[in-house]
């Protein structure tokens, strides 16, 4: 096999015992567990092994994702390289002829039965998990003619553009991420579903934001781009590492009207002042992320889901105060269950008549009227992550509790 050859190219100063590619494969398997997600595990063991081939790499991360993406098909007792085997072929069948695989068969075996009780589950929706997914960027409006251009004449693969403005799909093999372009902040790897979060909350320049739950701030950079440099979001989380990487892509990104600080979720915010827009993309059990995550499917719980959701509740509890008269309060999670979507949006509603619902024009179907401030967007549609949002405007003073 062609990457098997390639696995010998580990040279003898390298880190890792040398391996052939199935015994990677082997080893990276043996390392997944409830601790250890399929990505991360496989990110440590390629890390150890920088020397292996491009094509070995790729060859290793498509065997462990669509180990995980075929499991329900997997006999466990089978020898690891049959069970790769068989993932590749049931892969190939699906890519070929969608068909070959009834509705019943995917929903039976793509995902865990208790999927089921927490959301209307669509068969279209089963289908787009067992695809590969889409690699998606957001290229920065003023880098958009020249990157496009670079792509097209450097032998990179091609970007094909998007249904959201800035947004395209990357055709080709390249390491993005060590690409000079990269590295200078001209582009963003952004699932479309996410950049279509920022789109949604659509700040102007001079604004102060607040984003809640910025992460390593995708969509903190996507605020700023929309925000021109004017005005400042508040960038928090309560991981630190995860904010340190926020500023290192603002930098990267010559991103400065931000401060990045911590936050658990409670109920002091990190500044007195009341905001334009808050942002609460919030943690959540991630089914939205079952195409690209697969492990996810077989590791996540219906009690996380109920866990998280009641973290949810208590977060928009807790920001709604900072909102100020006629600004946006934003929900948003990167899941699909009615307790962390339509549940939780419901239940705001009906325990904040301060606000008012505001509609949320789909950017994916921009000629439909929107009716709703909740906005689900299924990956059968998009063709990204599953993603749920809702909106909200300050339309009365917060209620002050009286003192007892
Ligand atoms: C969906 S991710 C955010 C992704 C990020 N906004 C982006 O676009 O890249 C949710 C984030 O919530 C953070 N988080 C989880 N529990 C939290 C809590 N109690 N308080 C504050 N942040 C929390 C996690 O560390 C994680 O970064």
């Amino acid at each position: 096999m062609k990457a098997a050859a390639a696995a010998s190219k580990e040279k003898p100063g390298d880190p890792g015992t040398p391996l052939t590619v199935p015994q990677l494969i082997e080893r990276i398997l043996s390392k997944v567990g409830p601790d250890l997600a399929a990505d991360a595990a496989l990110r440590q063991e390629l890390k150890r092994r920088r020397s292996l081939a491009p094509e070995a790499q790729a060859h290793v991360s498509q065997s462990i994702f669509r180990h995980f993406r075929w499991l329900g098909w997997l006999n466990p007792e089978s020898p690891v390289e049959m069970r790769i085997a068989q993932a590749h072929t049931l892969a190939d069948q699906f890519a070929a002829n969608p068909a070959s695989i009834s509705d019943e068969e995917l929903i039976a075996r793509a995902i865990p039965a208790w999927t089921r009780e927490v959301l209307n589950v669509d068969a279209a929706w089963v289908r787009t998990l067992q695809r590969e997914p889409k690699l998606w960027v957001r290229v920065r409006q003023d880098h958009e003619p020249a990157l496009i251009t670079r792509f097209a004449e450097g032998d990179l693969g091609a970007l094909t553009p998007g249904p959201l403005p800035q947004s395209f799909t990357y055709g080709g093999t390249v390491d993005l991420f060590r690409l000079k372009e990269f590295q200078a902040g001209q582009f963003e790897i952004q699932d479309v579903a996410s950049q279509a979060v920022g789109h949604l909350c659509d700040p102007r320049p001079g604004e102060l934001w607040w984003d809640t739950c910025a992460g390593e701030g995708g969509k903190t950079l996507h605020l700023a781009d929309y925000m021109g440099g004017r005005g400042l979001i508040y960038a928090t989380d309560r991981a630190d590492w995860r904010l340190e990487r926020l500023r290192e892509r603002a930098g990267r990104a010559e991103c400065f009207n931000y401060r990045a600080t911590r936050w658990d979720g409670g109920e002091r915010p990190p500044t007195a002042s009341q905001f334009d827009g808050i942002l609460v993309d919030a943690p959540c059990s991630g089914l939205g992320t079952w195409g690209r995550n697969p492990h996810a499917r077989w590791t996540t719980t219906a009690t996380d889901v109920a866990e998280l959701a009641a973290v949810q509740h208590s977060m928009l509890h807790n920001v709604a105060p900072s909102v100020k008269l006629g600004g946006r309060l934003v929900f948003a999670v990167c899941t699909l269950t009615r307790a962390e979507t339509t549940d939780i949006a419901n239940a705001f509603a009906a325990e904040h008549p301060d606000f008012e619902p505001v509609l949320l024009q789909n950017p994916f179907t921009p000629d439909v009227a929107p009716t709703s401030n909740q906005l689900t967007l299924w990956p059968q549609q998009t063709g990204g992550n599953g993603m749920f949002v809702a909106a909200w405007r300050r339309i009365r003073a917060a209620m002050v509790e009286p003192k007892a």
